[in-house]
């Protein structure tokens, strides 16, 4: 019997720069030890993205991968959704820059800004363009150069970030697969606990600014760590029961790459054994947009068609949530 039209993921890949900042190079930059970062986040390493290239750089070599992959012809696609905080440019659109670089000449597009919960938010929106049966082909990017605004002066934040992305191809399916579920929420009253103070139409850029070194990430980092892991949990939790998954039914979990112990803390909450999580943070450390796409392209092997998968995220906004995919090959 044929189900509801759903968005099925058809294809993922992914992209990170050459170039690798380690901990013990950060040991270099500012008081801090590789021991404090490995046993408070995770992370040994992550990638920094060269002068002169953004987001739609790294995209369009994951798109490329992507339409190979797919076997989809740059024409095909009709709309390509871009989740990043650090566009290429305030505007146009990072996703208009991307079409173009790309040959997606018959795809309308725009940007999604949800800091790290961007990815999920592009994904639910794009699968419902195909879920409405307008569009057939959509690409949904998560991407983002984060060294681009960290102040690698700041110890509290420069350890966590890196620069990487993905993408991924959403294709009408009648049989079940695809994005099944979603739970998206934000509260916009925990902007004051990450944000960039500047460059934003309140605060433009002026010496001033630059001088107060506002144009990065602002964090405090225990704030955020308490909503997220909270967060995180309440809606995979929630998305599970409401889709009837005991821990046995879910293949993996898809964490938003942010912290090893707001990971752990969500998987425990979900009652899942250690092995049903993807965990790349020792090597990416918080790609922003980009976590989600990386993992599902560093496990695309691994994957089983059926697979039960949730995907969780937390991030600045607040903004937070998890999406039931049920994968397609
Ligand atoms: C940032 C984070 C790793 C800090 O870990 P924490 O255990 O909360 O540490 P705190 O911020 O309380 O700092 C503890 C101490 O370590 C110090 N510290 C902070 N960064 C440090 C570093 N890189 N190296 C060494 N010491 C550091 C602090 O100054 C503080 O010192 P004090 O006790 O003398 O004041 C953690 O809060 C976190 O991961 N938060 C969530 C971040 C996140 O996920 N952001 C993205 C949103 S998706």
């Amino acid at each position: 019997m044929s189900q509801k039209l759903q968005a099925a993921i058809t294809g993922v890949a992914g992209y990170v720069p050459e170039k690798v900042l380690t901990n013990k190079e950060l040991e270099k930059m500012v008081d801090t030890t590789d021991e404090w970062i490995t046993t408070r986040t995770g992370i040994k390493e992550r990638r920094i993205l060269e002068d002169g290239k953004g987001p739609s750089d790294m995209a369009v070599l994951a798109i490329k991968d992507l339409l190979e992959k797919t076997n989809t012809k740059p024409e095909e696609v009709d709309l390509i959704l871009f989740a990043t905080v650090t566009p290429d440019l305030v505007f146009p659109a990072t996703a208009n820059i991307t079409a173009d670089k790309a040959g997606l000449v018959n795809a309308f597009g725009y940007d999604i800004n949800a800091a790290c919960s961007g990815f999920i938010y592009a994904l639910t929106t794009g699968a419902k363009f195909v879920e409405s049966g307008t569009h057939k082909k959509v690409i949904v990017v998560g991407a983002d150069k984060m060294s681009s605004i960290i102040d690698y002066q700041d110890r509290a934040t420069c350890i966590i970030f890196g620069d990487g992305g993905g993408a991924v191809m959403l294709e009408p399916d009648e049989e079940g697969y695809g994005i099944c579920d979603s739970i998206l929420k934000s509260d916009g009253s925990g902007r004051k606990y990450l944000h960039q103070k500047a460059g934003g139409s309140v605060k433009p850029p002026s010496i001033e600014t630059i001088q107060a070194r506002e144009h990065y990430v602002y964090q405090e980092g225990k704030q955020v760590f308490k909503a997220a892991v909270s967060n995180m949990a309440d809606v995979s939790r929630r998305i599970m029961e409401r889709n009837n998954l005991s821990a046995e039914d879910v293949a993996y979990l898809v964490a938003h790459q942010a912290n090893l112990r707001i990971i752990d803390a969500t998987r425990n909450a979900m009652n899942l054994d250690e092995e049903k999580v993807m965990i790349n943070i020792q090597r990416y450390g918080n790609t922003t947009n980009g976590t989600i796409p990386l993992c599902l392209w560093e496990w695309e092997d691994k994957l089983k068609k059926g697979d039960n998968l949730i995907l969780a995220a937390f991030g600045g906004g607040f903004t937070w949530g998890s999406v039931y995919v049920k994968w397609a090959y």
